[in-house]
């Protein structure tokens, strides 16, 4: 008898580079065998010739962020890290938000407070930086990063977050000494304004307008100055939830010009569309406001492309959890406020992998390897978790998920979340995770969630491997 805590039988495992048959073995939460014929071990599970991929590395997502009453998130790091392990992914990365007047300091510890004794599986913070002082860009910045918070979130759009240029390049110098990764929302704050107000004065406020506020050009511009004021400090920006044509082809644009420009989509990009916001005045599309918001068929079209292509460096949620009844979500109060007023962003960490594999592997959009680059794989080297996350590796966690090939319809009372609708409800899937495994231990086996809260542990990140090496 072996002396591994765990074999997992005949997988086809599948890494951002091949898949291969094999068994893993797993001891004290590591992967410390991959081979043929290993040697039997006290807990053995039978894969039976299906997929196993790495748990996702899910690198977007807000969970229990701090919001202006009356609003509340409804996932917290209880429900939504146990949404996420049912759907196979077994880290995540949401926001410490740093208010502005407040100390980076303090938001990350009020952050780790949120966290505490509550994740089900092994989580890290991004920063979302809206107060640049020179005591955050001198001090506490360089001290996070050092301290293993090695990415941080610039707002160019939302009054309470935004920045203006010239406090981008100051963050963006930070970023390059220091060796941290810049996410950038690229969306144009003024024009976005100056069409609301012009939407407004025209009583034109129903939820499906908040589209007609954000047309594409308003990312397209956004995103071509990023890329300028990170061309300026020549360091690396990753472009958040790109949503469609005009900011791919800016990012292609960048990449042919030598900028080091790497970039996120989501799946609200591949599977929803305006329509989805409202096709008259009726509340219910609410449900799908999110910015950059859903285009059309055609911009789906563009997203697949260059997620095959190599465009897309991560595939993240954007979980962002209102629900649409009640007082706390998507109808503040208890009102049906102008579109101006309600929360922004869909819940989706739970259905991000599932999605992908159906409707892109399953579909013959991408292959297998690239879905485990997107969703796993490139996210923590952009974040510097790989290669302990993110990979089917000897040294690296049993993070790992055993696909179960079905059909199915999906409904929102199947997900583990505490939102009360998803976007994606009746959609016809191919596959679920049958099993996720976060450090060897099965938080998900199929049908019943089995974690516990506090299990899952914060992560210190490492310097994002995507950046280039400046010590040589
Ligand atoms: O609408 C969205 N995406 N909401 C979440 C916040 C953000 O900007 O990512
Ligand atoms: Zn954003
Ligand atoms: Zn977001």
């Amino acid at each position: 008898m072996s002396s591994f805590d765990l074999t997992i039988r005949n997988a086809r495992a599948v890494t951002a580079s091949d898949t291969f048959e094999c068994d893993i073995a797993v001891k004290d939460g590591r992967i410390v065998q991959i081979g043929s014929r290993l040697p039997p071990c006290a807990r053995e599970i039978d894969a039976a010739g299906r997929f196993v991929t790495p748990g996702g590395v899910d690198a977007h997502c807000h969970l229990d962020q701090p919001e202006p009453p009356p609003i509340k998130m409804a996932d917290d790091f209880d429900t939504g890290t146990r949404s996420a392990a049912c759907g196979g992914t077994t880290t995540v990365i949401p926001f410490a938000l740093q208010q502005k007047g407040q100390s980076l300091r303090a938001a990350v510890e009020d952050y780790h407070r949120r966290a505490d004794g509550k994740a089900h599986i092994d989580y890290t913070f991004h920063l979302i930086i809206s107060d640049p002082t020179p005591a955050v860009l001198n001090d506490e910045l360089p001290q996070l990063i050092k301290e293993g918070y090695t990415s941080f979130k610039i707002y160019m759009t939302y009054d309470s977050l935004k920045l203006d240029d010239g406090q981008i390049l100051d963050l963006l110098s930070v970023a390059r000494e220091h060796g941290a990764m810049a996410m950038i929302h690229a969306e144009n704050a003024d024009c976005i304004e100056w069409l609301t107000r012009r939407l407004e004065a025209a009583g034109r406020t129903a939820p499906r307008f908040h589209g007609h506020a954000r047309p594409m050009l308003v990312e397209r511009e956004a995103t071509h100055r990023a890329m300028a004021l990170s061309e300026l400090v020549d360091t690396p920006i990753l472009i958040v939830h790109v949503s469609g044509r005009e900011a791919v082809e800016q990012i292609r644009w960048g990449r042919a010009h030598g900028l080091q420009v790497f970039a996120e989509t989501c799946p609200q990009y591949l599977f929803l569309s305006a329509e989805d916001l409202g096709i008259d005045d009726g509340y219910l599309g609410a449900r799908c406001i999110c910015s950059p918001p859903p285009r059309d068929k055609a911009n789906q079209e563009v997203i697949w492309r260059a997620l095959a292509d190599g465009l897309f460096t991560v595939f993240s949620s954007d979980h962002a959890p209102y629900r649409f009844e009640g007082t706390e979500g998507k109808r503040p109060g208890g009102e049906e406020p102008d579109f101006r007023h309600i929360p922004n962003g869909i819940p989706g960490i739970e259905t991000r992998m599932a999605l992908l594999w159906s409707e892109g592997v399953l579909g013959g959009r991408i292959t297998r390897e690239k879905f485990v680059e997107l969703t796993a794989t490139n996210p923590a080297k952009a974040y510097g978790l790989h290669p302990r996350k993110g990979t089917i590796a000897v040294g690296a966690d049993a993070d790992l998920v055993i696909w179960d090939e079905r059909s199915f319809v999906l409904k929102n009372e199947q997900l583990h979340h505490a939102v009360d609708y998803t976007p994606y409800e009746g959609m016809n899937l191919g596959a679920w995770p049958g099993l996720t495994l976060c450090r060897g231990e099965v938080v998900w086996d199929g049908t019943s969630f089995t974690g516990r809260p506090g299990t899952g542990k914060f992560l210190h990140c490492g310097r994002p491997t995507l950046l280039p090496d400046r010590s040589r």
